[in-house]
């Protein structure tokens, strides 16, 4: 009989989002007559663009015609696309290749799937509160070492994102081989500065380790003072893989595509005593395990990139930033203490009275119908904290702050 890689044995039992998910079709099961209102996933509400609709109806028209018809793909992603990542970097003024850009089918894969790169042995860092997805991937690669009592894996290295540190992550003691780093940050909705991610970019030359730099929400960043991306410190193509996504900047969540790039002046030792480019690396894994985003996707991602596209997305982005500020100052005029939300589509809330991070999530879901993500779901650091999402609609932001008006907290 087969056996399961024991690593899975390790994990939680479910992922945290399809925890809160169970947990609220039981309450919803229960009390059909309750309209509850989700803050809880990330997840888009807005519809496609027309400039992304109109993309995906013409490519649509093509694969039906013999002659324009797309089978399988370059599964590096096709370089209409690959090309319009790089001008939307070349006009942050950073210089990315092509061949350095790999289109993918979601953030969430491609930073789940790339640290098969890396050796079994390697120390891997994360901030805390974290994406469970970091984490996770890691456990089931066998990198993470055994489930702690308190929660947390002992070869992880935890690295505290708390209100006393500014929700900066402090340098390790020893340094590991790989950080993962969040920018603006799923689930803190605070982001490095430039000094903090160049400090970071310094370290990691200094100490050989590698930065995953997941940039998910970057469209979100309104302080022009704050990076876009990491390449826009200097030195950082060595030591840094960036992870881009159209989720949240265009709505993608059901459609799916990523865009990861891999600087050929990246390299790590290959085991036998040379070093060895990740980017040849990854391709030689995308080429074997992906067939390529569909071609239609692609086309649609291509929309986003251009003027009339990209100003219809960025007027969707704003208005989820409406609705943090809506959220952040709503919850602040209820005595919260409120963080987030300015840079970024999350708002992290301090919950009150002492009251742990589960205990609320219960309490608003049972008495305002209102389902927010606990903070321990994120990690240890993350205890005391509830997230809150901006992507609601505005009229629904609106009504969870009304709702929240009328709670005893
Ligand atoms: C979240 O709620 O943290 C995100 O939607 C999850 C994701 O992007 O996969």
């Amino acid at each position: 009989m087969p056996e399961i890689n024991q690593n899975y044995n390790l994990l939680q039992k479910s992922y945290l989002f399809t925890d809160i998910a169970h947990k609220v079709a039981a309450y919803k099961k229960a009390n059909p007559d309750h309209r509850v209102i989700s803050l809880g996933i990330g997840d888009v509400t807005k519809p496609l663009v027309p400039a992304v609709i109109e993309a995906l109806h013409a490519a649509v028209d093509e694969m039906g015609t013999a002659e324009h018809f797309h089978g399988y793909g370059p599964e590096q992603g096709y370089s209409f696309l690959r090309e319009a990542v790089v001008r939307e970097y070349m006009a942050r003024g950073v210089s990315i290749a092509p061949d350095e850009v790999f289109i993918g089918d979601g953030a969430k894969s491609d930073i789940g799937n790339f640290q098969e790169l890396l050796s079994a042995d390697a120390v891997v860092a994360i901030t805390d509160p974290v994406y469970p997805v970091y984490v996770d991937s890691n456990v089931m690669a066998g990198r993470a070492g055994a489930p702690l009592a308190g929660g947390g894996f002992e070869r992880l290295v935890y690295l505290p994102c708390v209100r006393e540190n500014n929700f900066v992550p402090d340098f390790p003691a020893k340094a590991p081989d790989i950080v993962y780093i969040c920018s603006p940050n799923n689930p803190t909705g605070t982001v490095l500065d430039r000094d903090a991610l160049t400090a970071w970019v310094r370290y990691a030359r200094k100490h050989n380790c590698l930065i995953l730099f997941d940039a998910a929400y970057e469209a979100f960043i309104t302080d022009k003072d704050i990076p876009h991306s990491i390449y826009e410190i200097e030195g950082a193509q060595d030591v840094a893989v960036e992870f881009r996504s159209y989720s949240k900047l265009a709505g993608f969540t059901g459609l799916r595509c990523s865009a990861t790039m891999v600087p050929h002046s990246l390299k790590v030792g290959d085991g036998r005593g040379g070093r060895v480019e990740l980017n040849g690396l990854w391709n030689r894994r995308q080429c074997t395990k992906y067939n390529g985003c569909p071609y239609i996707v692609q086309r649609a991602a291509q929309a986003v990139h251009s003027k009339v596209g990209k100003s219809q997305v960025m007027k969707q982005v704003a208005g989820y930033l409406e609705n943090a500020k809506a959220l952040r100052e709503g919850m602040a005029a209820l005595g919260l203490e409120v963080y987030g939300g300015v840079n970024a589509p999350y708002i992290w809330v301090r919950t009150p009275n002492g009251m742990d991070s589960w205990g609320l999530f219960d309490h608003l879901l049972t008495k305002a119908q209102l389902v927010c993500t606990p903070g321990a779901g994120f990690g240890k650091s993350g205890e005391g904290y509830v997230r809150l999402t901006a992507f609601g609609t505005p009229e629904d932001t609106a009504e969870a702050i009304e709702r929240l008006k009328g709670l005893s907290l």
